[in-house]
Parts: C-alpha cells; structure tokens; sequence
C-alpha cells in the first residue's frame, strides 16, 4: 500500500523517516526525531487517536505487506521497534479496560473443570452476550447504496488480508490448538485456490461495486477505531505472550460471523447485486458454522486445556473484539441514523 496522509506529528515525522534509506544521516535524524516524540504519556482515548492508530498500523504493515516506496530495512529498525512499543503499552492497557467493561460477568469453572468443551461454552456464552447495535440488521434492511459502499471501505481495511493477523500465531502453539488453527486458516487462505481466498473473495465483492480493491487504498479514509480494530489483531498476533489473546479473538470472530453475514448478503441482494458480489458473505455463511466449533473446541479450548492459565488472556482477546467492534458498530449506525458519513469528513493535507 501506499504510505498514507499522516494525521499529527508522530505520523509525519514516521513517515519522513520511512521515505529516508536506513542508516542514512537523514534516516538517523528522523529517527532522532521520533525518539523525542515517543516519550510515554497518557492518552486520553488512545483508540479513537488517529495518529497513533495510523502510525501503529503502518509500522505493522512493514511485518505484513510493506509499504510502496519504503525499504524493507525498516521492519527491524530498533527506533521504530522502540515508537511501537511505547504505543501499544498504552494501546493494550485501553484494550484491556474496554474489555473488562464490555465483558460483565462470566463464570468460570473450576481449574479442574477447564475442559476445552468447557471453554468454548464461556466463548460462545459470551458471544450470544452481544447485544450491541446491529450493523448487519441495518445493512440488510436500510442501507443504501453509498452506506454499502462506505461499509466494505471501513471493512477493506481488513478483510483485503483477512486472515493474516492470526497467522502470526501458528508458530506459537502446538499440537491440537496448532491444529485447528492451520485447519481454519487453511479455509481462509483458499484451500490452495487463490482465487477462492476470503481476501480475494472480499476484492471481488469491491469490484462489483466499482471500487478500488487495491489492499489499502482506503486507508485515508477510515477513522482510527477502524484502524484500532486491525492494529488489535497485529498487536495480539505479533506478541507471542499474547497468543492466547489472538486464539479468544479468532473464536469470537468465528462465533458472530456466520449470521451477519447472511444479513449483509441480504442488503447487497437487495440493491440487485448477485451472487458474483454476495459470494464472499454467502461462503461465510458456510464456512464459519464449521469454524467457530473448530475455534471454540480446538483451537481456544485445546489451548486452554493445555495451559490452563491462558483463560484469562483468552476472554481477553474475546471481550476487546467485542467491546472494539462494539464501538466500530455505534459509530456506523449513530453516522447513518443521522444521515452523515461515516467516513472522515475531511483528509487532511500533507505537512
Ligand atoms: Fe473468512
Ligand atoms: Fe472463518
């Protein structure tokens, strides 16, 4: 992708040195230059903070796809390492209080009695919990044409590599959880046919409604809580103490997929799109009745029973997908029952 408009002066100033050659004076000044910025300080609402929502999904992009222009020296610069962690401390500990007050009360079983069937009773438990507002209700009944448009933009940020983020884990588990996790990716990935991958599958949903199906090409135009609900993903996937994080994620996304996307395949048969454009929500349908059992028994329970002290980590990565696509869905429903976009009003600028 290309590198983005930078939105304040932690993405201007990464971005100035991303265009510079590693090691060079100018390289080593920008990184000078961001080290002054990247002191430790509070946030008052890191996840809606676009600037460091940005900055966090483009110095995760550099482990992903990269960026146009930008050398690939960068991905292991100890300065941009140092910027990311000083951004997700912070960004984790906002995660974990909007998990906590999304969560309400789950009980949990006894050690003893933590059977991966056990777990994935609390998981799907936790998962029929969710009675936040319905974009999927609203896209399958009102949306109109522009909201279904502005819809996939907000989702493209995603799903134009869906999948990825929870690959990082794979390496990171063995035996029965390992398992599983390869078994769903596998479906995701396309099952060895690339034009059935789910990203794939996703772009050709875009191009049927005439949009730019280039991974990122919107990425300008998504506010940060859009940006917050992928960094979530590359944060709990890239930090191996946080796999049990990325396993309750992937359950959880599983578990509330299969119906949404049945609704959203209804709002795009509504406006007379066929199947070409629906398959992608139609093969979720599908898929995900079979992959959130794998997910919840498998993959987070056989986790769990394996390391018992995983658990609350798991909830963890299940109740901040909730609580972030939570906040995700009352900002796209409160934007379109008052007839506004969604999108950012304005980019702004180059600095
Ligand atoms: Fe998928
Ligand atoms: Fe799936």
């Amino acid at each position: 992708m290309k590198i983005p408009e930078p939105r304040g002066p932690i993405t201007s100033t990464l971005f100035r040195a991303l265009t510079c050659t590693p090691g060079s004076d100018d390289g080593a000044a920008a990184v000078e230059d961001l080290r002054l910025l990247a002191t430790p300080k509070a946030y008052k609402d890191i996840i809606g903070d676009d600037d460091v929502q940005l900055a966090l999904f483009c110095l995760y992009e550099l482990h992903y796809s990269g960026l146009e222009g930008v050398s690939d020296e960068w991905e292991w610069e100890p300065g941009l390492i140092h910027l990311r962690r000083l951004m997700e401390r912070p960004f984790e500990a906002a995660l974990r209080a909007a998990a906590a007050s999304a969560a309400g009360e789950i009980n949990v079983p006894p050690a003893a009695e933590l059977t991966s069937d056990a777990v994935a009773d609390i998981l799907f438990g936790l998962a029929a919990s969710d009675t936040g507002p319905s974009v999927s209700r609203f896209v399958a009944k009102k949306a109109t044409l522009d909201q279904l448009q502005e819809f996939l933009i907000h989702k493209s940020i995603y799903q134009l590599k869906e999948a990825d983020p929870h690959t990082w884990a794979i390496p990171r588990l063995t035996g029965r959880p390992k398992a599983a996790l390869v078994e769903i990716q596998a479906d995701e990935y396309g099952g060895g046919r690339p034009e059935r991958m789910h990203s794939a599958l996703f772009a050709r949903t875009m191009r049927g409604l005439d949009m730019d199906d280039q991974y990122g090409a919107y990425v300008d135009a998504v506010p940060a809580v859009s940006l917050a609900a992928v960094n979530m993903m590359s944060l709990f996937g890239l930090n191996r103490r946080l796999r049990g994080a990325i396993t309750g994620h992937l359950a959880l996304y599983e578990m509330t997929s299969s119906q949404p996307n049945r609704l959203y395949g209804n709002g795009f048969r509504r406006h007379g799109f066929d199947a070409e454009v629906t398959r992608y929500f139609d093969e979720h349908v599908e898929a995900d009745a079979v992959h959130e059992q794998i997910a919840g028994r498998d993959l987070a329970g056989g986790l769990v029973e394996a390391e018992p002290g995983l658990l609350a980590d798991v909830l963890f990565g299940a109740t901040a997908a909730m609580a972030i696509d939570g906040r995700m869905s009352t900002h796209l429903l409160a934007s379109w029952e008052n007839g506004v976009t969604s999108l950012r009003a304005a980019v702004p600028a180059a600095a």
